[in-house]
């Protein structure tokens, strides 16, 4: 179906609808291609309203009938929705439509997986089920009648009655259209029930197709954990008799926060230790979270449109991640959120697709559920919190809690609630919210007497989205180290309000060592001749201590690639004691053991404005895992024999560390012994963390084949674990066979490219092969812009995401960048080419 021609949307034109929406009543009944939707909803006109245009939005939808009060009306129907004449006193709106789930591919509004029903309607996919005003600031309560054969027919709310074929459910929260939810089913319940701190009981159930009932308690008591950090940590309870979520395998995101009624892509929920890696669980573990912890931070206070998406998402995913830090290690999640902000934010933050954290315009806001505006907002969050401190950020929150439950609010909102909470001035805050880039942060030093000086100099690159940056409010973290590596001055916040500030230390008899930006205190690219080798071996920031190895990684990497010199001795000395400390957290010496990604050593290049060049990028990265090796071989057999749990597998964070260390050690033994312990772990592994680890290794080792075979055979019939069988073959692949092994498994019988699980664990897995996707022949590019114009009619969401593969194409050489216009071009003047994908190209190409 051919999108209506591309608008661009303002916050500035932001008008509240004319309406009062009291009530909603929907029924449903179920049918694979045509699905009948009757609604009736009371609307009351506002007195105040400035606008009464009578505005519902719609799509897709056949209208067979619609009344007010009774009387039979014939709106006028547009591709995007309707208006009709409607009285100036409350009246009773009546529709009957016909939808067709079975043929809906995009996976929005109401949709068919593997034979159940289900729905998603964030953003705007409510308006593909009924004619509604869909828009987050309408709020309303509903009443769900589901008619269907199915044995589960769930919704949001509460059960209010049910009976064979029929069930009806209540939500008393007022709520809008976004977070309504409807699922039909042959499913299987796993069940529990958690009290809140307020005494009330709530029946809790995880839906899933028979099968997968072996896949739930994990999930279950993340949840149960979720329930009970959210009122110990933000003293928030939940407020229905029923938490219900569900797994679907196909699904476009994550998962979702629909009001008691979750719903889930199969991946991030369904768990099991001989299906699921250490790093699956603990993203299930946060998603879960993240979607529980939307129940207050987006349903019971939501947006007042979708430019003010960061107000739900990057608090709750900050609150997610502060969750993660209580339940396992906080300096590795802090690691881990860097190196995922780094990989995702920064590269989208520093090219064409920049955006503040709220945007200001969109033509498809399904594009804008980006990394900048979770991860960077979820940023924004902790520097506020840095900033004000924990005690009065608990105040502002409890203000905001209470000021505007049950509303739709803004950034606006948000940030008045700390500024009356502390008394502080957000002014310059809030270009946080309005300024899109990566700040970068040049120190300098000065010691003289008895003074330590450090002078800052903050300067955001220009773009786009934002032509004239203006300086932020940037907290920075420092602490001072003398020569023995003591600590001579604890971590300290200095605010950073101008482009050039100095701040003096004084009462140092001798220079002192900066340890700058502790626990990455503000998502900025910090520019500092640090002492890296000291602050290694001895900062007592685990954050800094890490970040140093890293930058010292990167140093030599970048001057491998540039100038061909070996691997920095200092580096490896340097990293070599860190592992050999047995006193350090083996999940952390793992996380030391890691490199920076190549299109990070990319970006690096870029900035200082070198070309990189792909193929010498994976060389030096390549040069440098052997030179680890050959450092750390006579402590790799050990390093591997420590870390192999015998205890039965759990993935809590002690166990998980052990292995990511024992695997980390592998990956390095690979090198040395061609592959002999991967193959005998391989043969021994009762755990897909084990398994998988050994079968990447002996992949890389060129002795993958049979144990690839086997592995196919042990899974063929688990969609999840086959994921990783495809995705892992393209990740694995030599740069020049890449492209040609993700082509290959397109052709695999289970290639369901209809599947965005399986679509991105094989042509999103070589998007991410840097060397791969750029390989010099343009096979990479071609390969990926192929397939997007296939999925692009089946369903434009996905297809537009991974645009973004194409986001950096201006970093590289003449060539590369002729054969990315060339593809980006080729998708462009696809004729039908959706909204969502147009927009994403036009951005991208236009860089
Ligand atoms: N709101 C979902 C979340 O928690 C993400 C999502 C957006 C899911 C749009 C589906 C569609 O983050
Ligand atoms: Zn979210």
């Amino acid at each position: 179906m051919r999108d209506a021609a591309p608008q661009t949307i303002y916050l500035a034109d932001y008008t509240p609808f004319g309406f009062d929406v009291d009530e909603v009543h929907l029924t449903f009944d179920l049918a694979p291609s045509a699905t009948h939707v009757r609604a009736r909803i009371r609307f009351s006109p506002k007195p105040d309203a400035t606008d009464r245009t009578f505005f519902l939005h719609g799509e897709d939808l056949t209208l067979l009938s619609a009344r007010i009060d009774g009387e039979t009306v014939k709106p006028k129907i547009t591709p995007e929705g309707l208006t009709c004449d409607v009285p100036s006193i409350p009246f009773t709106w009546e529709s009957h439509v016909q939808i067709d789930p079975a043929a809906n591919t995009a996976l929005e509004g109401l949709y068919q997986s593997g034979g159940m029903f289900c729905t998603q309607c964030e953003a705007q996919g409510f308006r593909k089920i009924t004619y509604y005003p869909d828009r987050p600031d309408v709020m309303s309560t509903f009443t769900v009648r589901i008619n269907g054969p199915h044995p589960v027919l769930l919704s949001n709310g509460n059960l209010v009655s049910s009976g064979d074929g029929w069930a009806e459910w209540h939500d008393p929260w007022r709520k809008p259209a976004y977070l309504f939810a409807l699922v039909a089913g042959d499913l299987i319940a796993h069940r529990d029930t958690f009290t809140t701190m307020e005494g009330r009981k709530v029946d809790l159930a995880l839906y899933v197709r028979p099968g997968d009932e072996g896949k739930c308690a994990f999930g279950m008591q993340a949840l149960k954990d979720s329930m009970k950090w959210d009122e110990e940590v933000y003293g928030r309870a939940y407020d229905l008799e029923v938490f219900n979520i569900v797994a679907v395998d196909d699904f476009n995101m994550g998962a979702m926060e629909n009001k008691g009624l979750n719903i889930f892509n199969a991946s991030a929920v369904l768990a099991s230790p001989e299906t699921s890696t250490d790093m699956n669980f603990e993203r299930i573990e946060a998603i879960i979270a993240h979607e529980y912890f939307h129940n207050w931070t987006g349903n019971r206070i939501t947006c007042r449109d979708w430019f003010q998406l960061c107000l739900k998402e990057g608090l709750t995913v900050y609150r997610d991640s502060q969750f993660t830090s209580d339940m396992r290690s906080a300096p590795v999640k802090r690691i881990n959120d860097v190196i995922d902000l780094r990989g995702r934010q920064f590269p989208e933050d520093q090219g064409p697709l920049a955006h503040p954290v709220r945007p200001e315009s969109f033509q498809e806001i399904n594009n804008f559920y980006t990394a900048t505006v979770y991860e960077k907002g979820a940023e924004v969050i902790g520097m506020l919190r840095t900033l004000v401190g924990p005690a009065a950020y608990k105040r502002a929150l409890d203000m905001y809690f209470d000021r505007h439950d049950g509303q739709a609010c803004t950034i606006e909102d948000w940030l008045q609630v700390f500024e009356d909470a502390t008394g502080r001035d957000l002014s310059q805050f809030k270009r946080w919210y309005s300024q899109a880039g990566t700040p970068h942060l040049s120190v300098s030093e000065d010691y003289k007497n008895a003074t330590y000086t450090l002078t800052f100099t903050q300067h955001t690159p220009p773009s786009a989205a934002s032509p004239d940056p203006q300086p932020l409010v940037i907290p920075v973290a420092v602490g001072l180290l003398d020569a023995d590596g003591n600590e001579v001055m604890d971590t300290q916040i200095l605010e950073l309000t101008e482009a050039k500030q100095s701040f003096a230390f004084a009462g140092h008899s001798a220079k002192p060592t900066a340890s700058i930006l502790r626990n990455f205190s503000a998502p900025v690219v910090l520019e500092f001749a640090a002492d890296h080798a000291a602050l290694l071996a001895h900062d007592t920031d685990p954050f800094n201590r890490w970040e140093s190895g890293r930058a010292l990684a990167l140093a030599s990497l970048l001057a491998s690639i540039t100038k061909g010199t070996a691997p920095d001795a200092d580096y490896l000395q340097g990293i070599a004691t860190v592992l050999r400390d047995d006193s350090l957290d083996p999940a952390y010496r793992a996380l030391m053991l890691g490199l920076p990604g190549q299109s990070e050593l990319a970006a690096a290049l870029h900035r200082k404005g070198d070309t990189p060049d792909p193929q010498a990028t994976y060389e030096a990265v390549e040069a440098m895992k052997e030179a680890l090796a050959q450092t750390l071989k006579d402590d790799l057999p050990g390093l591997y024999a420590d870390n192999q749990v015998t205890a039965p597998y759990a993935p809590d964070a002690a166990q998980s560390g052990m292995r990511a260390l024992g695997n980390a050690a592998l990956s390095l033994l690979t090198r040395l012994d061609g592959g002999d312990t991967a193959q005998a772990q391989y043969g021994s592994a009762t755990n897909m963390t084990q398994q998988l680890a050994a079968l990447a290794n002996l992949i890389r080792a060129g002795r993958g084949d049979a144990a690839l075979a086997d592995f196919e055979a042990q899974w063929k019939d688990d969609r999840l674990v086959m994921d990783k069988w495809f995705a892992l073959q393209v990740s694995e692949a030599k740069p020049d066979d890449a492209a040609d092994t993700a082509k290959a498994l397109t052709r695999h019988r289970d290639f369901n490219w209809k599947n965005p699980n399986r679509f991105r664990a094989t042509l999103g897995a070589l998007a991410q092969h840097h060397a791969g996707f750029h390989a010099a022949d343009g096979s990479g590019y071609a390969l990926l812009a192929d397939w997007l114009i296939k999925l692009d009619p089946v369903n434009p969401q996905t297809t537009a995401r991974m645009c973004s593969a194409f986001q950096t194409w201006r970093r590289y050489d003449q060539i590369r960048q002729s054969l990315m216009a060339k593809e980006l071009d080729r998708i462009a003047s696809t004729p039908n080419l959706s909204r969502d994908t147009t927009e994403m190209i036009t951005r991208i190409r236009n860089a």
